[in-house]
């Protein structure tokens, strides 16, 4: 099986797009709807590929270097995307109005594949791994089957988009601190469920210390299991070096080309580090 079922069509410019709307979800997160003109091609995204959005210099006095998210849905027009405010970047994109313009790359790198052929499939979400996850659950309603998603946060403030993702999946939730669904972390939950359910294909998206855990007990438990990684990236198409993932076999591949989806078994887990905490 390869990383994706559909070759990605890469076109390395920016598109601009205007905000259509954007609404604070929970504690720090915000979905932005962003649509394009008319005379934009669409082109079909596949869950787990992202954008690099910046916010153009003509409407921003402080300059701002384009930021990787991944795309959380795909409209006629457009795309949205989940963004937690982390730093600078991520603060400005949250305080934009509709109407607002935004520079837009996209569809860039490889996204999950298709569950086709497993039985029991299951999503893992930590923080903002809900965005690729909530959009791939949206594409793996096949035959009535709804895909399962265990998505966990610290507290039940940062669970968001909850009834919008219980029309579409199959959504179990978990915090840390008890205050909704299941009490433990995602991680846990997994393991539990696991047990129960014998899963055969594990999706996750989240912090690093999440997707380790669960790539290495995929791996222990011989389950097929794809990551979706993150780095920092500069330019996003590939050019900079900066998203380099260590591989099983001694070498790196980009996060932003050859991801950021990844067969678990191919990344050396004791050597990556990735960002997200
Ligand atoms: C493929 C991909 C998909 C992503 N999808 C999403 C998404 O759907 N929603 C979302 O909110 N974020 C997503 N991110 C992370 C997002 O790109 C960063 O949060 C953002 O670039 C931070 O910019 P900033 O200027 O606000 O923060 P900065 O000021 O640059 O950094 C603030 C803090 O955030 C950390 N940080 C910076 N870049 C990243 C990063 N790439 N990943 C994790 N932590 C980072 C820094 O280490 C620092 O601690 C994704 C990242 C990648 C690589
Ligand atoms: S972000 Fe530049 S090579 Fe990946």
């Amino acid at each position: 099986m390869g990383y994706s079922n559909k070759k990605c069509n890469y076109e390395f410019f920016y598109r601009r797009g205007k905000v259509l709307s954007n609404f604070k979800e929970g504690e720090r997160d915000y979905l932005i709807k962003i649509e394009f003109d008319k005379s934009v091609e669409f082109i079909e995204c596949r869950p787990g590929q992202f954008a690099m959005i910046r916010v153009p210099c003509s409407s921003n006095k402080n300059f701002m270097l384009p930021r990787p998210y991944s795309i959380a849905n795909q409209t006629e027009r457009g795309i949205e995307v989940l963004v937690r405010v982390v730093g600078k970047g991520s603060e400005m994109l949250s305080s934009l109005k509709a109407g607002a313009s935004v520079d837009v790359m996209y569809p860039l790198g490889n996204g999950f594949p298709s569950s086709n052929g497993f039985s029991n499939p299951v999503a893992v979400a930590g923080g903002c791994g809900i965005a690729p996850l909530g959009f791939l659950a949206r594409k793996e309603i096949v035959g009535g089957r709804k895909l399962r998603i265990l998505y966990g946060a610290s507290t039940k403030e940062e669970l968001v988009l909850i009834s919008h993702l219980s029309s579409i999946c199959n959504l179990e939730l978990a915090t840390e601190d008890g205050s909704d669904g299941y009490c433990g972390t995602v991680f846990d939950l997994l393991k539990e469920k696991c047990h129960e359910l014998n899963f055969d294909l594990i999706f996750v998206c989240g912090p690093t210390p999440l997707l380790k855990k669960t790539a290495l007990f995929a791996i222990e438990k011989n389950v097929k299991c794809f990551v979706s990684v993150e780095t920092l990236m500069g330019c996003g198409f590939g050019g900079c070096l900066g998203c380099a993932v260590n591989m099983r076999d001694g070498n790196y591949l980009r996060a932003c080309r050859e991801g950021p989806v990844f067969d678990a078994r191919d990344i050396d887990w004791e050597r990556f580090a990735g960002v997200g905490v």
